[in-house]
């Protein structure tokens, strides 16, 4: 505690220094929370123990010399033997929970640098959640412990180092982590090798086969998109299957491009889950939006599909974000980072169409699981159980001194603002709005779509408005890929859009970060905290 004052203390000589303190100053401050978590409890049963280091290492991607990478190598201590699973490329292994399950992981830093793991989409307590106030240095450990309350579906680990969250999850530092329940286990879904996972990141290489992330300020402000497409940390080849039906589980793990995905042949896609679990019921759309960090879950049937054919998954062409120059010249609503200023590297621009996953049908099979008419019963969630239905918790992006901020304010290690304070135990209705138009370089004026992420319980989408008109043309190539039924943690914010969610705060109390999930917006202090109490 001492220590902690001590670190306040000197924030407060920097900022007092600075000029800054009727900006920075905090509403209120807490006091308590710098205790790295460096040793188990003994009152804590683990049902599965992990040990999770992070090391500087040399994998294969591309063909010829190794890539340099970041990874989690992973162990399994106690628990079931499929609780670990060990993946090729950069990735770390994928962790596989049971809904009730008591979990201790150990995280030891090998890195020459910081870090931290955050477990997103996980329920935890506030000392568990991977805030970056607990980073750990070259040679330390973090204890994590925690009880798996999410229901079954898909959700993953990462990096959340302050400052350093998007180079470190470039360099390969993420994992995907799955969840079952008894509900789930009850459908019989497409199970073991008809359950596919699937990671998409995007990334460049040099000639060397080495990874290069970000130049200048102007590839931070739009955020990272790299000219070629890895899956699961490996190059894109194709998914060997058989003509029946997969469960494929799908996590958008880039730093900042958005995808529109959609079938090679125009065929609709199925949806099982989102971010947070299981829907109702399945849901079809013509294409859908998978923003940084969302999770989609598809029912893909190949039944009908000829042997040796290779349906591929694409990436359709969509207009984000509208940005036009400071006078009137505009870009028929294509986005920032085309080259257009003639400034750009990447030649994979976001919104044009790309192979994303290929599938080869290599194998007839007899018959096929049927897709279920009713999926899980979900907790109901209504407009009746806000404890706030006429003052919304609101968020809204701005922009200052070049830096994407929330409600007017950048990143603050350990502050949250009166109006953050949210009390434990309550349902918040919360407004998100993305209607500022931004200033960005060289007088141009842009609007972004911002992947924004509140840490702690899942939440429901209650609306989604076009606020500004004059984008409506841009909206219409996205609009009918947005899910608005499941759980979700991460939700797109268009460019105009105002996009109302309902969100429990229960059982933990503390600090816990909301951000935009483009992880360049992220690290320039497009985050803040919420404090539960
Ligand atoms: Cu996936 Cu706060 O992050
Ligand atoms: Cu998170
Ligand atoms: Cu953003």
């Amino acid at each position: 505690m001492t220590m902690y004052y001590d670190n306040h203390r000197r924030k407060f000589l920097q900022h007092a220094a600075l000029g800054i303190m009727a900006t920075a100053l905090p509403d209120f401050i807490l006091a308590n929370d710098k205790i790295i978590n460096s040793k188990p409890s003994n009152t804590f049963r683990p049902d599965v123990e992990v040990e999770l280091i992070s090391q500087v290492a040399k994998v294969p991607i591309r063909p010829g010399t190794s890539t340099s990478v970041f990874k989690y190598y992973g162990k399994l201590l106690k628990g079931p033997k499929e609780s670990l699973k060990t993946i090729p490329g950069y990735l770390g292994p994928q962790l596989n929970l049971v809904h009730g399950q008591k979990v201790r992981i150990w995280f030891y830093n090998q890195l020459p640098e910081p870090s931290i793991i955050h477990w997103h989409g996980m329920h935890v307590p506030q000392k568990m959640d991977g805030h970056p106030m607990y980073e750990i240095d070259y040679g330390e450990k973090y204890v994590y412990e925690f009880e798996v309350k999410n229901l079954a579906g898909t959700n993953w680990y990462h990096s959340h180092t302050h400052e350093m969250t998007a180079r470190q999850i470039y360099s390969g530092l993420a994992g995907l982590i799955t969840v079952t329940d008894e509900q789930e286990q009850k459908l019989s879904l497409p199970s073991g090798e008809y359950d596919i996972p699937i990671i998409i990141q995007d990334r460049n290489f040099t000639d060397n086969n080495q990874l290069q992330y970000i130049h200048g300020m102007r590839e931070r402000m739009t955020g990272f998109l790299g000219d070629t497409i890895l899956i699961n940390g490996g190059i894109n080849s194709s998914f060997p299957v058989k003509t029946c039906a997969y469960r494929i589980r799908l996590l958008n793990g880039s730093n900042s491009r958005i995808y529109k995905l959609g079938w090679d042949d125009g065929a609709p896609l199925t949806v099982i889950g989102t971010d947070g679990g299981l829907l109702e019921k399945p849901e079809t759309y013509p294409y859908i939006m998978l923003a940084p960090a969302e999770r989609i879950e598809l029912w893909v049937d190949f039944s009908g599909r000829e042997v040796g054919s290779t349906p591929e998954l694409l990436n359709l062409e969509y207009n984000v974000a509208t940005s036009h120059m400071h006078g009137g010249m505009r870009h028929g609503g294509r986005g920032m980072g085309h080259g257009h200023m003639g400034m750009m590297m990447n030649q994979l621009t976001q919104e044009e169409t790309f192979t994303i996953i290929k599938f080869h049908i290599t194998k007839k099979v007899g018959d096929s699981l049927a897709l279920p008419k009713t999926l899980v019963k979900m907790r109901s969630l209504t407009e009746k159980d806000i404890s706030n239905p006429d003052q919304p918790f609101s968020i809204t992006t701005s922009m200052r001194h070049m830096s994407p901020q929330l409600n007017g304010r950048s990143f603050e290690m350990h502050d949250a603002m009166s109006v953050e304070k949210i009390p434990i135990n309550t349902i918040q209705r919360i407004r998100i709005s993305n209607e500022n138009k931004l200033m960005g370089g060289m007088g141009m004026m842009m609007s972004m779509a911002h992947p924004i992420h509140l840490h702690g319980q899942q939440f429901r989408i209650l609306s989604r408005t076009l606020k500004v008109k004059d984008i409506s043309n841009s909206y219409t190539t996205v609009k009918d890929g947005f899910i608005s039924n499941g759980w979700k943690d991460t939700v797109l914010v268009m460019p105009g859009e105002e996009i109302e969610i309902l969100k429990p705060f229960e059982d933990y109390k503390g600090l816990f970060l909301y951000h935009c999930h483009n992880l360049e917006h992220e690290d320039m202090g497009m985050m803040r905290n919420f404090y539960i109490g």
